[in-house]
């Protein structure tokens, strides 16, 4: 017996020392700053193990995200690693309902895929499968596995909603999302992640996963990156550096066309927090959900009223942070060799 506890005690000790099994939850456009996260967490192996990226629509639709986030993979030197897309769009929220939004207040400042026609049925089931993979990890690796949620939450709000037993079987959410006390950049209420589909981020916050990590605009908005911060990583000259400096140059923010763009790492912080939490200098709890009436405020934050959501657990929410920190984390893992 005592030997048993004593092999069964080693076994979690180098299960806890491994690296952390990490699900990438994505919405990648040609590089930005969903590519940057994707690339910090497979550019370090010893600290994660990335056994797949979902795909879900937000910046762009599933099968343009797909091959977005493939083109990084490959550039990374990881084409093995499997992508798999999942719902083909919101669970409520529609191009026709956020053009009728605009037309009656005012328009978005950021559509996303909405801008662009939706694939026809048959695009849109390429690859597939993500709800299902996700449910798979989780039930491998139960209390396990970190969901790095850097795109609207529909997947896994489906997998919550499939398998509300897996909740508690989730090690933790990172998430990038909400806009509390500062504006949306998607409207003026809300940020894009939780607009674009604020019913799914309203069952993740109402679910009972045991640790949630939010990086809403507030922090995310006293990290931005201008000029001078892109022109380091884009003189590394490497390839991923150069998919980088095409996208951030030439595209969005910009940084070619106008050097006073400015830029945020978004994502990135989302991903950097897995690598090293150590660069937050403060976080406080709160139980938060989101705003889903029809209306102006669709897709905002709003306090959580406990009575309709008794078990949720709470929310950390990330505060302030060590920017020279944090920025070192991005610009050494973006320019390695
Ligand atoms: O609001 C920022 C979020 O929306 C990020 O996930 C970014 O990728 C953008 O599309
Ligand atoms: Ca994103």
């Amino acid at each position: 017996m005592r030997r048993f506890l004593a092999v069964f005690g080693l076994a979690v000790v180098l299960y806890a020392a491994g690296p952390e099994p990490v699900v990438v939850d994505t919405d990648s456009g040609l590089f930005g700053d969903d590519g940057a996260a994707l690339a910090m967490l497979m550019r370090s192996p010893q600290r994660v193990a990335v056994p797949g990226v979902i795909i879900t629509p937000g910046n762009v639709w599933p099968g343009q995200g797909a091959k977005y986030t493939s083109a990084i993979l490959k550039l990374l030197g990881r084409p093995g690693v499997r992508v798999y897309t999942g719902a083909a769009g919101p669970l409520i929220h529609t191009a026709a309902m956020a053009r009728e939004a605009g037309g009656r207040w005012a328009a978005a400042a950021y559509m996303g895929a909405f801008a662009e026609e939706a694939p026809g049925a048959a695009a849109a089931s390429r690859n597939g499968g993500a709800v299902e993979f996700l449910i798979r990890e989780i039930e491998r690796q139960p209390g396990g596995v970190t969901i790095l949620a850097i795109a609207p939450m529909t997947n896994l709000a489906l997998a919550l909603r499939l398998r509300p037993d897996l909740e508690t079987r989730i090690k933790r959410v990172v998430f990038m999302g909400g806009a509390l006390a500062t504006p949306g950049n998607a409207t003026p209420a809300a940020e894009f992640n939780f607009w674009f589909d604020p019913e799914a981020a309203r069952i993740v916050l109402r679910s009972r996963i045991p640790e949630k990590v939010m990086f809403a605009l507030d922090i995310c908005n006293t990290a931005p990156i201008r000029k001078a911060e892109f022109d380091r990583v884009a003189a590394a000259g490497t390839p991923l550096t150069d998919l980088f400096r095409e996208d951030l140059g030439n595209r969005f923010p910009g940084f070619l066309k106008d050097p006073a763009a400015v830029g945020y790492l978004w994502d990135s912080l989302a991903a950097a927090y897995v690598l090293d939490p150590g660069f937050v200098t403060r976080s406080e709890t709160r139980y938060l959900d989101v705003q889903t009436d029809w209306g102006r405020e669709y897709g905002a934050v709003i306090p959580l009223d406990r009575t309709l959501a008794p078990d949720a657990t709470p929310v950390r929410v990330m505060q302030t942070l060590d920017f020279a920190r944090v920025f070192e984390l991005y610009r050494g893992l973006l320019t390695a060799r």
